[in-house]
């Protein structure tokens, strides 16, 4: 039944997708006081957020202008007015690799395509995922530290999860993961090494396509045939389009929600009376995940481009330019969350976090993360009695300046 064909690996076997990711991403641990420092400046800064921070970039070109948001309010502006600030720019980025995708459309191409879209990810769609993928993951993975008192959930347990859900969700052959893994993570490097970029590409491409064909042909219960069978008033995916989502969906459900994860164990453990008070009392779960994605979230900043002159925060942005939009500083805006560098799970939660962005591009997989996180650390603390820090093992340290996480955890814990 299943005629997929093998995804293919990089021509080159030694190259490796995740060094040139990590030197995109910049190893900074604290992007926070430089960006506090701009904000009590200016909410909007001409200039580049990441050349703000030293990381080199090849995303200028002279003849474009470049505006750095940062505040909570100008951002959430710019998120909620797709007429003046488009997506346009993504087609000279992560386009290229990922070809037509939502983050990649304005409308009303990205209304159309987002409410059918939508039926796929339906509440009781992602409730059923829960039971189904999320739950046998992550037992499987507990399984591993049974009868063990130490861990590193960092790599055994956070940079797994999400991708595992991924493979399950689409029915990938396990032994297929790592190939598909090197492939999605080197479609992001369409800044630094293009070749690859492409390459990966192609061959993700090749293998969705594929995969398309045979789900059409004999559908199963995975969310390729449920992206098929979408329907909104008669009309359904076009297969280019669905091609284009799966290819992107390992970067934007899976290295996303990892970080999410990693982030939220870090930030519990480094304030083991919140995490005490959570493992207590589970109905405060939804207000710590929030407040982990408020204090350090885990996709720093998002383009935008000018659709036509417009003024922002006082200052005048022409057509055409980019706009870094600071979704980490946005969420550290003392004018709407006091205090903003403190977590706290039991934080007034008046104003809510722009971690998943808001407005018509506010991320389709929102309440997916939310239920992973959920099922993750809740098995954590129901299968990890008297967790903490490992006090022989270097501290967890969450780094990155685009995408933050903290790639070692080291714990202990009671068997
Ligand atoms: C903690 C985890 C996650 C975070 C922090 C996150 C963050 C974001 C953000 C900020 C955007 C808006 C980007 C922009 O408009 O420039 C977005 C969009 C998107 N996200 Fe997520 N995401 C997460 C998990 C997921 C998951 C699990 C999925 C699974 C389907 C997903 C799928 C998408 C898609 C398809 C879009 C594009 C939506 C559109 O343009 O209409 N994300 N995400």
């Amino acid at each position: 039944m299943n005629a997929l064909p093998n995804i293919q690996d990089f021509d080159d076997p030694n190259f490796d997708p995740f060094v040139a990711d990590e030197l995109l991403n910049g190893e900074i641990a604290d992007i926070y006081t430089p960006l506090a420092k701009l904000r009590r400046q200016a909410p909007v800064v001409e200039g580049n957020y990441l050349n703000m921070l030293s990381i080199p970039q090849s995303l200028s070109r002279p003849d474009r202008r470049e505006f750095t948001v940062l505040s909570y309010e100008h951002s959430s502006a710019v998120f909620s007015d797709p007429e003046s600030y488009s997506q346009e720019s993504f087609l000279e980025n992560l386009g290229k690799t990922f070809g037509r995708t939502l983050t990649a459309m304005d409308a009303p191409e990205h209304s159309r395509y987002r409410r059918i879209f939508q039926k796929a990810f339906l509440p009781q769609t992602v409730a059923k995922w829960g039971d189904t993928i999320v739950a046998p993951v992550i037992n499987g993975l507990m399984a591993k530290f049974a009868g063990r008192t130490e861990a590193d959930l960092g790599q055994e347990f956070a940079a797994t999860y999400p991708f595992a859900v991924i493979y399950r969700q689409l029915g990938l052959p396990e032994a297929e993961g790592a190939v598909f893994h090197r492939l999605a993570v080197a479609q992001t490097l369409v800044y630094n090494d293009e070749a690859h970029a492409f390459e990966a590409s192609r061959k993700l491409g090749a293998f969705f396509a594929a995969l398309i064909a045979t789900r059409r042909k004999v559908p199963s219960d995975d969310l390729a045939s449920e992206l098929i069978n979408a329907t909104v008033d008669g009309e359904t995916l076009p297969d280019e389009v669905i091609g284009s989502f799966l290819r992107q969906l390992i970067n934007a459900a899976g290295d996303t929600t990892l970080r999410g994860t990693s982030v939220f164990l870090t930030a519990l453990l480094q304030h083991p009376e919140q995490l005490a008070a959570l493992r207590a009392d589970r109905s405060l779960m939804p207000q710590a995940i929030e407040e982990a994605l408020r204090w350090d979230s885990p996709l720093t900043w998002t383009l935008r481009q000018a659709a036509r002159d417009t003024v922002l925060g006082g200052v005048e942005i022409p057509k055409g330019s980019w706009l870094y939009v600071v979704i980490g500083s946005a969420n550290r805006d003392e004018a709407w969350f006091p205090d903003p560098d403190r977590f706290d799970i039991y934080r007034d939660r008046k104003h809510r976090n722009i971690a998943f962005a808001i407005g018509p591009h506010i991320c389709l997989g929102q309440h997916l993360a939310r239920l992973e996180m959920t099922r993750a650390v809740n098995a954590i603390l129901d299968r990890m009695p008297n967790l903490r820090f490992d006090p022989d093992k270097s501290p967890a340290v969450i780094r990155g300046t685009t995408l933050r996480i903290a790639r070692r955890i080291h714990v202990r814990f009671d068997a």
